[in-house]
């Protein structure tokens, strides 16, 4: 295989990634993807920094046995805690979702005041507002962690009175310091946007960094001499439990026909 065919490594705790996925696919039209959710230990968010970074190593060390070409983070929490670790270790180009979604937000802001909606872990890490105020120090950012955004979105509930209840709690009081723009700083979260949407209104701009995370990848591919800009692609879905709903939930969401999604006993990597 030459190595501008080796596919793009994605990976998250589970479903969320996907949404990263779908954005690659539409940017990134002839890039051959293999996908690993975390489905087994999902979620990321309420875990210690040690653990996520243990479990990104070994994700790491199996989607290395799938001769990738490059890796993307497809997961805030990852990205907030394993990224510059993975990154030393590495010989192959890595990314991941915050900083593409910092910019965007800073680039979005009309009145300075910026909400991050994210993990418990993603919001302990205060990686967006570092992020933020590298761009722009005079940014206010308001967090606010949602922990039971990732379990409702993992049950399949993304249109359902009880998220609607719970974004309404989570949601209130980022509402009331004023923000303009509200950062999904968790790959699960823009599967629940038009419930976010609904309850922030729309004179707030919610920014999904899977958009901005693609246009990076492409830079980052070109940059490289990695790019692939024609040919027949192939998606390969890999998870650690629930295959079958896995690949349920991804085709109702992704553009293209998938081949069965597959176990792997990620724990041996
Ligand atoms: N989707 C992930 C993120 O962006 C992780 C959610 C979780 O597993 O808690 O942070």
């Amino acid at each position: 295989m030459k190595e501008i065919d080796a596919p793009i490594g994605v990976f998250d705790s589970g479903v969320g990634g996907l949404t990263v996925v779908r954005e690659i696919i539409r940017q990134l039209p002839s890039e051959n993807i293999v996908y690993f959710g975390d489905t087994a230990r999902v979620p990321y968010g309420t875990k210690s920094r040690d653990t996520v970074i243990n479990y990104s190593e070994q994700i790491v060390h199996f989607l290395m046995t799938k001769e990738v070409k490059a890796i993307v983070i497809a997961c805030n929490t990852a990205t907030s805690y394993a990224l510059d670790v993975l990154k030393d270790k590495l010989d192959i180009p890595i990314i991941g979702v915050v900083r593409p979604g910092a910019i965007t937000a800073v680039n979005a802001t009309r009145n300075g005041r910026i909400g991050i909606i994210a993990t418990e872990g993603t919001v302990g890490s205060k990686i967006y507002p570092r992020v933020i105020r590298e761009y722009n120090p005079e940014i206010q950012v308001v967090q606010k962690a949602c922990p039971l955004f990732v379990s409702l979105v993992e049950e399949g509930w993304t249109n359902d009175p009880v998220t609607d209840e719970v974004a309404r709690r989570y949601l209130r009081s980022l509402l009331d310091s004023n923000i303009d723009t509200l950062v999904l700083g968790c790959t699960h979260y823009p599967l629940i946007r038009k419930t976010i949407g609904r309850i922030v209104g729309e004179d707030v701009t919610l920014v999904n960094p899977a958009y901005e995370t693609a246009c990076s990848l492409r830079t980052l591919l070109q940059q490289e001499g990695l790019y692939r800009e024609s040919g027949k692609t192939s998606y390969h879905f890999f998870v650690s439990d629930g295959a079958e709903r896995f690949s349920k939930f991804a085709n109702s969401i992704l553009p293209v026909d998938l081949v069965p999604t597959r176990l792997v006993p990620i724990e041996n990597y």
